[in-house]
């Protein structure tokens, strides 16, 4: 056994892996974002364009992180290191490793916050405070939390500590045994969710709001914001598929765990949208569903009128709960196996440092969906909207390229053919062959068009 290996040892199977990998894909970006951004950007058409890119694109992109991973088992920057080395190439391609770490670390930080906002809810909801909501009510409700930062920084710090209760534990005995626990209870509550939605809201709407074509709706943006969704939701770019890769056990096949995981991740995605759409068009107090507001102020409202409501909103929150914890851990885990890898502490030292670094820069968010309290703005965003921005839109595809032109140019054939072996060999050279040109090229594409967008808008 390789001393990596020893350090933060391997996963107990591959079902182990796919779980893990299905804990970090599914997340609050299927939950909360995907239903609103179906809504606004053109329902059937972009879920298709979503779907291409996570077919053509995604899959291909994460199976070559992973093997990236479990190649060298070591963290993205040692991996990305080490690889280098037995390459002998340009020392800048470390930054693959560096892009990772620092992204993870930034997405936690305002994940948390998000997430807190869960957890206020939960607790709300299921104490039966939402009972008989008016929509006046809802909106000041989630603005009076808004400009509440000591209630949003107790949730957010009490999110964190979750998440480093699970990493401090270390691979095998944390991660593994919370996958094994929270991944089928996430699968649990959407399907009571969708049982309740089909009885008690009105699916043909829901349906054709999420399956029709709306073209009109539909713009180039539309292809940016379903390709930058793809990745975010597929966990790419961010080290976590890497790290996940490293503890991946040697026989395992990459490419069929990473399309189950991928059609996981997807299927959550579709059915949380079936879990709550239905509900909000069959609510006689609400009129649409649109917005980043859909989850904190449209669903208190129609849970909150409904039989049973307080009961079934609660586990609603549970699986939002669920869904962010699972995500934060692999947001978390490649910084601090890069860090307990430098040997200057333990597991549980570098949870805490790298916690507190985490809590500080939320901070930033908490204070950011509050007029009054906005501590700045950078090029007139606040600072969650930047940092969204930043790493969504900008740092994870030219993450995406610099990993496909790594693995595709510049490590040999045969290493990237023995990661992948137990894959058959035409699939393998298809696999190449997008990875060498497809995904670079339209990334980049798509990376041009977003700065383009950008400095026109600014
Ligand atoms: N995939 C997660 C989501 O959809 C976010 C995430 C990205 C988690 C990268 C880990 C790493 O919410």
């Amino acid at each position: 056994m390789t001393i990596q290996r020893k350090l933060h040892g391997v996963w107990s199977s591959r079902w182990t892996f796919i779980l893990a990998v299905t804990g970090s894909t599914a997340g609050l970006g299927n939950i909360w974002r995907f239903p609103y951004l179906v809504g606004e950007n053109g329902g059937g058409l972009f879920i298709l364009v979503y779907f291409l890119c996570i077919a053509l694109i995604g899959i291909p992109l994460m199976m070559a992180e992973i093997s990236l991973g479990r190649k060298s088992r070591q963290s993205p920057i040692h991996a990305m290191r080490d690889l280098v080395l037995e390459t002998s190439a340009a020392r800048y391609w470390v930054l693959i490793g560096w892009f990772g770490v620092v992204a993870g670390l930034v997405v936690l930080s305002y994940y948390s916050v998000i997430a807190g906002w869960g957890l206020e809810y939960l607790f709300a909801m299921g104490a039966g405070e939402f009972n008989g909501l008016t929509t006046e009510t809802a909106n000041s409700i989630f603005s009076t939390l808004m400009a509440n930062q000591s209630q949003l920084i107790k949730w957010q710090s009490i999110f964190l500590l979750s998440t480093l209760l699970v990493v401090s534990a270390g691979v095998v005995k944390g991660l593994g045994i919370a996958v094994h626990i929270l991944v089928p209870a996430m699968f649990v509550c959407l399907f009571i969710l969708v049982l309740y939605s089909m009885r008690q809201g009105d699916f043909g709407t829901a349906f054709v709001y999420l399956f029709s074509f709306k073209p009109e709706n539909f713009s180039y943006e539309s292809i940016v914001v379903a390709m930058g969704h793809a990745f975010f939701t597929l966990s790419i770019g961010m080290g976590a598929m890497m790290a996940y890769g490293a503890y991946m056990p040697d026989k395992a096949s990459i490419g069929s765990s990473v399309v189950i995981a991928a059609l996981f991740d997807t299927l959550i995605g579709l059915s949380a949208g079936l879990a709550v759409l239905p509900l909000i068009f069959a609510s006689p107090l609400l009129n649409s569903a649109e917005g980043p507001g859909l989850l904190f102020i449209s669903l208190p409202v129609v849970f909150g009128n409904l039989t049973g409501g307080e009961y079934y909103g609660a586990v609603f929150f549970v699986l939002v709960s669920l869904a962010a914890w699972t995500s934060a851990i692999s947001l978390l885990e490649p910084a601090v196996a890069w860090l307990v890898e430098t040997r200057f502490c333990g597991r549980l030292v570098a949870n805490l440092v790298l916690g507190a670094l985490v809590w500080l820069l939320g901070l930033g968010t908490v204070y950011s969906f509050h007029e009054g309290t906005e501590l700045f703005r950078i090029w007139g965003m606040s600072i969650y909207h930047f940092l969204d921005y930043m790493i969504t839109k900008l740092l994870l595809p030219i993450s995406g390229i610099l990993i496909a032109l790594f693995v595709g140019w510049v490590m040999r054939r045969d290493t990237v053919r023995h990661e992948l072996k137990e894959d058959a060999l035409v699939l393998f050279e298809w696999w190449l062959a997008t990875i060498r040109y497809l995904t670079p090229v339209t990334v980049l594409l798509i990376v041009v068009f977003a700065l383009t967008n950008f400095f026109a808008d600014y």
